[in-house]
């Protein structure tokens, strides 16, 4: 059994998903449901006993010592969290609330939780904390790219309360020996992320003949990372890593935000033709504050010692994501009503071209 945070959004669902899939041990599921998480994304899971989802806060402290002691995990995964820079940038209080503060409430019932195991299953536990390459901040053309030893330097409300909280990880192994493992992965994609971030809103504006929104002069450069090998990433991370160590999870795959854009136009031509060229909506808009210019991931370190390195190339992946796009335009439809609206409005209002 391992208890699985944030595990009805983008990344957690699919974690999930595949962990049933593959490992197939159960798992509760603790989720607050935020406009980001979504029992849509576990239908699959309905009536399958192996999923226990909970719908709470990982600040509840009283609920997390429950659930410890009521279903005694071998493990925790850690990916609750806000995600989203520019929401980081409207209003960051929520981020340290459930970055830093939630995670430092979920590090002390664990400590509690841990300190109360015996032998083997002490030994035994891991607490992997899932984190970002933005904790290292931004990349010049010719640096190289980020290593587990490159210094912290987080320039987004985001990326300073994921630093934040990947420290407090760091000194609770290093002053209570708590089992922990932490990895810092580059942006990722496939099905279920939720059309905030940059490729599934594109794919949503572009099917629905808006404008693409190029933050700046789009040539900000990020490393693409499918989530299936993401989460083959943190299986590995969680099965065979080492207590106290950090790895990196990269795509291998450098693209600029103009390069993604028009990769996922010319795939909507093939599929949309009566619509092309789709590059036509491609519309340039005031830039984020601080944007990070380039994000790069060694990931040498897990493929050396985990033996991990991604199998999607990121053609073949961009294509099966744009795929799963137009055949859940429902999932689409339902997590876009209400709030979501509201989002677009505060986002895009003022940068101009929208
Ligand atoms: P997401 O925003 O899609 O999902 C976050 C989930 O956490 C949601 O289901 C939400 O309801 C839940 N949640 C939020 N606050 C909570 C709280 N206080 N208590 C319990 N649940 C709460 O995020 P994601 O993209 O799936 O990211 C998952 C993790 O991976 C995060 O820690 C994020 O920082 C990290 N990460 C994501 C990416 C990426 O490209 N998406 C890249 C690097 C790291
Ligand atoms: P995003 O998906 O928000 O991820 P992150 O900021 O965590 O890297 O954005 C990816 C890149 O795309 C980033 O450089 C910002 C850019 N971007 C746009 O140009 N337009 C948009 O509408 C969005 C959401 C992002």
């Amino acid at each position: 059994m391992i208890l699985v945070t944030g595990g009805a959004g983008f990344i957690g669902a699919n974690f999930v998903l595949d962990w049933i899939a593959t490992v197939g041990t159960p798992i509760i599921n603790l989720d607050k449901l935020t406009y980001a998480g979504n029992l849509g994304n576990l239908t699959n899971l309905r009536s399958d006993t192996r999923h226990i989802f909970v719908k709470g806060d990982i600040n509840d402290r009283a609920l997390v010592a429950r659930l410890l002691k009521q279903h005694q995990p071998g493990a925790i995964v850690h990916l609750a969290a806000e995600s989203h820079v520019d929401r980081s940038i409207h209003a960051p209080a929520e981020f340290v609330q459930t970055n830093v503060t939630g995670t430092f409430c979920l590090l002390e019932e664990t400590r509690a939780y841990w300190e109360s195991l015996a032998e083997p299953a002490k030994n035994r536990f891991r607490f992997l904390h899932v984190s970002t390459d933005e904790v290292y901040g931004s990349l010049l053309p010719t640096d190289p790219a980020f290593t587990e030893a490159t210094p912290y330097a987080p320039n987004s409300p985001y990326a300073a309360s994921k630093a934040a909280s990947d420290h407090l990880v760091r000194s609770y192994y290093h002053t209570y020996g708590l089992p922990t493992i932490t990895t810092n992965c580059s942006n990722n994609y496939g099905p279920l992320q939720f059309p905030e971030k940059l490729i599934p809103l594109m794919i949503r504006n572009a099917c629905q003949q808006k404008q693409l929104p190029v933050y700046g002069d789009g040539l900000q450069v990020r490393d693409w990372l499918h989530v299936v090998d993401h989460c083959a990433g943190i299986r590995a991370a969680l099965q065979k890593g080492r207590i106290g160590e950090t790895y990196n999870i990269g795509g291998n795959s450098e693209k600029t935000n103009l390069q993604v854009v028009n990769a996922l136009c010319a795939i909507l031509d093939t599929k949309l033709p009566g619509r092309a060229p789709h590059s036509r909506l491609i519309t340039y808009v005031k830039d984020r504050p601080g944007h990070d210019r380039r994000y790069a991931i060694n990931a040498m370190k897990i493929k050396n010692e985990l033996g991990w390195e991604p199998a999607e190339k990121f053609e073949t992946g961009l294509l099966k994501t744009v795929e799963w796009y137009l055949a859940n335009e429902a999932w689409v439809e339902n997590v876009t009503s209400g709030a979501y609206r509201n989002w677009v409005e505060t986002n895009y209002a003022n940068r101009g071209a929208m």
